[in-house]
């Protein structure tokens, strides 16, 4: 492992202005994403739509990596080159998801843990040979009566800093992705407990593990209220709240937190993000690694048909460019009024 050179990506991932595109979608995942617009789900048709992404010309002054997953890290764009290839040619860093994915937790009634620990090594020396340089692995929790279990925190917590310790022995940057789920009428102070707690555990995990904290990034859920919960907080409570945990948790040590949307919608995660900027000074960069926040409005635009590519690159360069703003805190609504080139 080479400290410096994970310490270095780390902190490019997380570079001013700038956060991660997670396009890493299962295969079952992006099929329901394409059955909401009517568009059957190909390897051709998956490819045809993720390279509108790769190819946003642009795209490398919002966008500092983008999480893949295993069929895309090996397929090639319509011109030929290979998709790290494409990235790599405009400076985006190519990752790649390697999680098999949340299984039930035996004994934990509805709850999971996540797998892929089995031949993980030999598989991140794989995708470091075919060019990824970050990995991600995700944690679900969920909030319902008498859950989280400590089961499952400690089995998620385990697994992520087992992964974490081989991602970095093969030259990876771990991303640290411990998702406490929104869906559910909890509220956004039992989101805070639940989190605090999840995390506190990941860390003292990562502590055991020998995880360097300087090459790796946290990717959290913000403390936000559930789903359904009839009191929905503020944005600059979520932001405050989601701040308050971090810093009673997350040593300064780590270069960066790359949050994820989790459901909000693509506005909201911004106002978020840009809120928690505004708040002032912080020992780590707050930045993005959105899925769908970032992929929404261009999902839509695209609608299946080649001839959309420009129309759903400009909706994603739009929302690339207003969580870059959110980055230094300077987002404002005036820039969803009048979007550049959509
Ligand atoms: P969302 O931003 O859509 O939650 O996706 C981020 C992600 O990578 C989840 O693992």
């Amino acid at each position: 492992m080479d400290k410096q050179q994970l310490e270095t990506t780390a902190r490019a991932m997380v570079a001013p202005n700038k956060g991660i595109l997670a396009a890493d979608e299962s295969t079952g995942t992006i099929k329901k994403r394409f059955d909401s617009i009517g568009v059957e789900s190909t390897a051709a048709s998956r490819i045809g739509y993720r390279q509108t992404f790769f190819t946003a010309e642009g795209a490398n002054e919002n966008i500092s990596g983008v999480i893949l997953y295993d069929e895309t890290l090996r397929q090639s764009i319509s011109d030929g080159r290979t998709v790290p290839q494409a990235l790599n040619d405009v400076g985006i860093l190519p990752g790649i998801k390697v999680d098999t994915g949340a299984k039930p937790l035996s004994g934990c009634d509805g709850e999971t843990v996540t797998e892929g620990l089995d031949g993980l090594r030999e598989r991140c020396q794989e995708y470091y040979e075919l060019g990824a340089r970050f990995t991600k692995w995700r944690a679900v929790y969920k909030i319902a009566e008498g859950q989280p279990s400590y089961a499952c925190i400690i089995a998620n917590a385990h697994a992520l800093a087992r992964y974490a310790a081989i991602a970095q022995e093969c030259g990876l940057v771990p991303i640290v992705e411990p998702e406490v789920l929104m869906e559910g009428d909890h509220s956004i102070e039992a989101c805070e407990n639940v989190s605090q707690w999840a995390w506190s555990e990941v860390f003292q995990q990562l502590y055991y593990m020998n995880v360097n904290l300087e090459g790796m990034l946290l990717k959290p859920n913000m403390i936000i209220s559930g789903s359904t919960c009839e009191t929905q907080a503020s944005v600059q409570e979520v932001a405050e709240a989601t701040v308050r945990v971090l810093n009673r948790v997350v040593p300064p040590a780590v270069p960066g937190i790359a949050f994820l949307s989790g459901g909000q919608s693509d506005i909201l995660a911004t106002e978020h993000l840009n809120a928690m900027n505004q708040l002032g000074s912080h020992p780590w960069e707050l930045s993005y690694s959105y899925g769908r926040a970032l992929q929404a409005p261009a999902l839509a635009a695209w609608a299946g048909q080649e001839a959309n590519a420009p129309a759903a690159q400009a909706a994603f360069l739009h929302r690339a460019r207003c969580n870059g703003a959110a980055r230094t805190g300077s987002y404002t609504a005036e820039m969803e009024a009048a979007p550049a080139g959509v």
